[in-house]
């Protein structure tokens, strides 16, 4: 029996060697060689024998990170759809600048806007544009050759959208994809999605790439959510939440209302849902009037649900009777936690009464058809991420017992 050759595996890509090496080749990270038990390419192995990859992931900002389930993978292609004008440039000429340049420069390929409008936004956002390389092009070859003789370590593509039909930007992708793995260079490819909601760039591009993230939000309001629906180096979905201000993307950790914290108004429930992963702070508003066509009208989450617990209000308390009622969850995204009903139950019922819930209160629950209420899914989590942001996090045994207004 002839002795199997030692082939080492890089820890971070999986790269093949017969030696150990310092560097990788592939994806360039450094002393992260291992054993990898002796058998060479194409023999059948055990399971157990392949090694774990450890992907090391490079933290930018924490809602960036909680997006991309714990930050950017070197040798990554990201695919960014958004619609025009919600700040996909913006942030991602944040992002490129805030990588660390340790490794390699950043490079931004600018297919729609010149040079100068980017130095100009560079600027007004009080970016650290050391190490980060620009070039106005948007001809495939000469893409190709402006990375090679570049070698960055981070690039941005902005966009792909004009560069030809939708056969011709596979073709870029599946290319600027070898680059990438080969190269060790991470890259994000922006792509524009419709105001109608046409997402067949993306769609299209998708399977070619390692990660997905949409960027959302309302263009009249600053709260926007970096949404990753595909993720090969983490789980999906996960979102980070960001605000537009006059100097670029901020964190906007506390969540996706801008409710005035220290005030309680009559009809405003403060809730923690749980929403792609992860817990998040919004309000619940309603507004009930008197009315001989009774109605419901809501915006930011389930009118199913705003019915259902209109219904069991009804039941348990007998209330609630001939009203046209409105509920809203404002920030431009859509909530279908079903632990938002006591919520929803309770900002009916102040509005209802003019009488403000407690302050400094989040509620969360789930609403049975006979009045009965359940904590929810992930009730501790939630509890100590309002904790954290200074709520106490309440719940109800049923709708009739519970709730104190003030
Ligand atoms: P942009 O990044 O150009 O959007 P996209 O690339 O998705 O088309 O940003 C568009 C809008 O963002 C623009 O109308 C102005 C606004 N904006 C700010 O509010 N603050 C800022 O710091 C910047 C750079 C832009
Ligand atoms: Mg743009």
């Amino acid at each position: 029996m002839t002795a199997r050759a030692t082939v080492y595996h890089c820890k971070s890509c999986g790269y093949e060697s017969s030696s150990m090496l310092n560097r990788c080749p592939s994806c360039r990270y450094p002393g992260r060689f291992t054993d990898g038990a002796g058998h060479k390419s194409g023999m059948v192995r055990d399971l157990v024998a392949v090694p774990i990859l450890e992907i090391p992931k490079i933290s930018t900002t924490a809602e960036i990170d909680e997006a991309l389930d714990g930050g950017v993978v070197r040798g990554g292609v990201y695919l960014v759809g958004g619609e025009p004008g919600i700040g996909k440039s913006t942030l991602f000429l944040q992002l490129l600048c805030k990588l660390p340049k340790n490794e390699g420069k950043g490079l931004y390929i600018s297919g729609e806007e010149a040079v100068e409008h980017v130095r100009m936004r560079a600027q007004r956002c009080e970016l650290d544009i050391k190490d980060v390389r620009i070039v106005e092009e948007t001809d495939k070859a000469k893409i190709e050759k402006i990375i090679a003789d570049e070698n960055p370590a981070w690039c941005v593509l902005d966009s792909i959208s004009i560069m030809g039909n939708a056969p011709d930007q596979l073709t870029i992708v599946k290319a600027l994809y070898i680059l990438a793995h080969k190269t060790g260079m991470a890259i994000f490819i922006i792509c524009h999605v419709t105001k109608d909601g046409d997402i067949a760039g993306p769609k299209a591009l998708e399977h070619a790439v390692d990660c997905r993230i949409d960027f959302e939000g309302e263009r009249d309001d600053r709260l926007r959510v970096l949404k990753t629906v595909k993720n090969r180096f983490g789980t999906v979905p996960r979102m980070g939440l960001l605000e537009m201000t006059p100097t670029g993307l901020i964190d906007r950790t506390e969540g996706a209302s801008f409710y005035d914290m220290q005030e309680s108004v009559a009809g405003s429930a403060i809730a923690i849902a749980w929403q792609d992963g992860r817990p998040i702070l919004i309000e619940v508003q309603a507004t009930v009037t008197p009315s001989e066509h009774p109605k419901s009208i809501v915006a930011g989450t389930s009118q199913k649900r705003v019915q259902l617990v209109v219904a069991t209000l009804y039941r348990v308390k007998q209330e609630i009777f001939c009203s046209e009622i409105y509920v809203a969850v404002p920030g431009g995204m859509q909530f279908n936690d079903p632990a938002l009903d006591l919520p929803i139950a309770l900002a009916i019922q102040s509005a209802k009464s003019c009488q403000p819930l407690p302050v400094k209160t989040a509620w969360c629950g789930e609403i049975d058809l006979v009045g009965r209420v359940r904590s929810g899914l992930r009730f501790e989590e939630r509890k100590r991420y309002a904790e954290r942001l200074g709520f106490e996090l309440r719940s109800a045994e049923t709708l009739l017992r519970g709730i104190q207004f003030e």
